[in-house]
């Protein structure tokens, strides 16, 4: 059987934001399985307006043709305001059907983890027929940021990461089944 191909996606967008660090690391660990295919979704790359506020048809193509490359998803999902970032939002509005049936995990951060961020994104992914696993990483800008910037993770975190990536392989291929 061909490998599960797995999008890990950075729900920031701003100048000088954490995401990309986050998103390494998870890679890095997920590489080293060798058991799917891993690779960086950055919102960023796709340059999206608000949904609505002027034609996209090409942003929106090339944004949905990836969603519908990816068998299932690893968010990383920082909090603002309590909840997720307007990009990520946004770009989870750009698509529909690329994302039903498939799964997803979570690595949130913020101060408590990114939890209520966390939390809003798997109401939104229930709309979006996207099964969320329950196992999450989350880490803290207090603890696991030198300075709030440089990424340290705790080594505790590595156990949850793989823990949350094996459920979304293990849901992403019995989902695949449906499509
Ligand atoms: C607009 C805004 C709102 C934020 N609100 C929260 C919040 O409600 N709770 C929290 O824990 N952190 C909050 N933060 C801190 C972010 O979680 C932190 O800056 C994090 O690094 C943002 O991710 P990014 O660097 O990838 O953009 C907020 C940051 C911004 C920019």
């Amino acid at each position: 059987m061909s490998k599960l191909n797995i999008g890990i996606i950075l729900g920031s967008t701003r100048q000088g934001r954490l995401s990309p660090q986050v998103g390494k690391w998870v890679k890095n660990i997920a590489d080293r399985r060798g058991d799917a295919n891993y690779e960086i979704v950055d919102i960023a790359d796709y340059k999206l307006p608000l949904l609505g506020e002027v034609d996209a048809t090409e942003q929106a193509t090339a944004w949905n043709a990836k969603i519908a490359s990816l068998d299932g998803f690893v968010f990383i999902v920082q909090e603002y305001n309590h909840s997720v970032t307007g990009s990520l939002k946004n770009a989870l509005d750009y698509a529909r059907e690329a994302w039903y049936d498939k799964a997803a995990g979570i690595v949130g951060y913020g101060s408590v983890g990114g939890a209520r961020a966390a939390e809003h994104l798997r109401g939104i992914l229930g709309e979006l027929c996207v099964a969320d696993v329950r196992t999450q990483a989350s880490l803290s800008l207090f603890t696991d940021f030198e300075n709030g910037s440089v990424l340290k993770p705790a080594e505790y975190h590595l156990a949850n990461v793989n823990g949350m990536i094996d459920q979304v392989l293990a849901w992403s291929g019995a989902l695949k089944t449906l499509r």
